[in-house]
């Protein structure tokens, strides 16, 4: 047995803080979230307001900027992103080299490491018009690369984005339009896709915002550390949970077994199976966006005339987990993906696009938190302790 008192460093102490339950790792303006109350505030503005209200953009500004943007800068931001949408043509070669059957969370990951080469002249982190351009630039550029990889996965062709239309027609338009015909933007989808990006905006320190952060604060650029903050993203206990939930309901539909049963399984944690979209680190109460988000499932599929047996399983699965014990005394409660999945299924997107949805919600949070990283003083290279456990020292036996 080791002495761990003699490891700890002589100058102070060492917390050993799995998972960082317990600690802080910078202070922050953007977002605030009180987890037992299910609060949830950009910027000191509710979320319920911000959802409602606010357009994608203006949400993107507020928490890159720090304040609501006036109009004349709310038009002069949307004018500078539409003249970025376009990607360098030589990407297209790039997106021909990987398989069709790419996942698109890794398409996105890579694409964005190599849109970097493209911009290698203005990636400087210590410049403010450098910072600037990588802000609009990625804005832009990541929703017409999402649509790529989608479009690729299907075989069809690429479009060139549509810069008369909206943020998120143009995105809409870039993954159901075709080279054929015009592609009609339906307001309803156009309304809750704008919705869902937003609840997912910002959500402070979770692992994909502490990753990006961590990596910027080795003073690598926007991209590279927005990158490494899409594969932290990709994990199913992250943002790869609106992927687990539809995969999960599926497997309920199609075993037959029915909810009761899986629930039984998930209580006795059978082969370690948990209730996907079920659970939260800070929310120990019902998470406030899972609210809107079912309020805009019920919309979306009543617009569309869907009816999901999937929707009616979640509700099921909610009903039955929110009245059992197991759930309860863990506090455990449907959390912001338990329903967007069924949400973009019925507006079209294939199962492997949802996290790549959630990606381009995240976006703007990434940037602001990076920036707000980057422009802190007191912002030290991110380097966490470790508590040894192996071997004391020991020679080479002799050779
Ligand atoms: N289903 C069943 N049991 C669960 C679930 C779940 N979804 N989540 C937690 N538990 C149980 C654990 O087994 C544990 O039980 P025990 O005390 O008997 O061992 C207890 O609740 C506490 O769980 P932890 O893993 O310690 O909680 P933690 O805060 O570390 O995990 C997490 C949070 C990862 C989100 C977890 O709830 C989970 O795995 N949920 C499912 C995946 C998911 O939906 N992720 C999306 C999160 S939201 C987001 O990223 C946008």
């Amino acid at each position: 047995s080791i002495d761990l008192s003699s490891l700890t460093k002589q100058t102070g102490y060492t917390t050993l803080d799995y998972g960082f339950v317990n600690t802080a790792a910078t202070k922050s303006a953007i977002t605030y979230i009180d987890g037992d109350q299910g609060i949830l505030r950009y910027r000191g503005y509710p979320i319920e307001q911000v959802a409602t209200s606010l357009s994608y953009l203006e949400t993107a500004w507020l928490l890159i900027y720090g304040e609501l943007p006036t109009a004349t800068e709310l038009s002069d931001f949307d004018e500078r992103i539409r003249r970025h949408t376009l990607l360098h043509e030589d990407l297209k070669r790039f997106f021909d080299a990987l398989p069709h059957n790419a996942h698109p969370m890794s398409v996105l990951s890579s694409g964005v490491s190599a849109l970097s080469t493209y911009y290698q002249d203005s990636l400087n982190p210590h410049s403010p018009e450098d910072v600037e351009i990588s802000t609009i630039r990625l804005l832009a550029k990541l929703p017409v690369m999402a649509a790529y990889a989608h479009k690729k996965s299907l075989g069809q062709a690429f479009l060139y984005p549509d810069n008369s239309l909206s943020f998120v027609d143009n995105f809409l338009r870039l993954n159901f339009g075709n080279l054929a015909e015009p592609y009609e933007i339906n307001p309803v989808l156009s309304k809750a896709l704008e919705r869902l990006l937003i609840l997912h905006e910002d959500h402070e320190q979770n692992a994909s915002t502490s990753t990006v952060r961590l990596v910027g604060s080795t003073e690598a650029n926007m991209f590279a550390s927005i990158s490494a903050g899409i594969n932290a993203l990709f994990g199913p206990l992250h943002g790869g949970a609106n992927e687990a939930v539809l995969t999960m309901l599926a497997q309920i539909r199609d075993s037959g077994e029915g909810v009761a049963k899986f629930v039984e399984r998930v209580k006795n944690k059978e082969a370690g199976i948990r209730l996907m979209g079920f659970g939260h680190r800070v929310y120990k109460n019902y998470d406030p966006r899972a609210k809107l988000v079912k309020e805009s499932a019920d919309e979306v599929l009543a617009a569309l005339g869907v009816q999901d047996p999937l929707l009616d399983i979640a509700k099921e699965l909610e009903e039955v987990a929110l009245n059992d014990e197991y759930f309860v005394s863990r506090r455990l409660y449907p959390n912001v993906d338990f329903y967007t999945g069924v949400i973009y299924k019925a507006m079209g997107f294939p199962t492997r696009m949802f996290t790549v949805l959630f990606a381009i919600g995240r976006l703007p949070g990434w940037i602001a938190h990076w920036r707000e990283m980057s422009s802190d003083p007191q912002t030290k290279i991110g380097r966490p302790q470790q508590l040894y456990l192996g071997s004391a020292a020991r020679d080479l036996p002799p050779r």
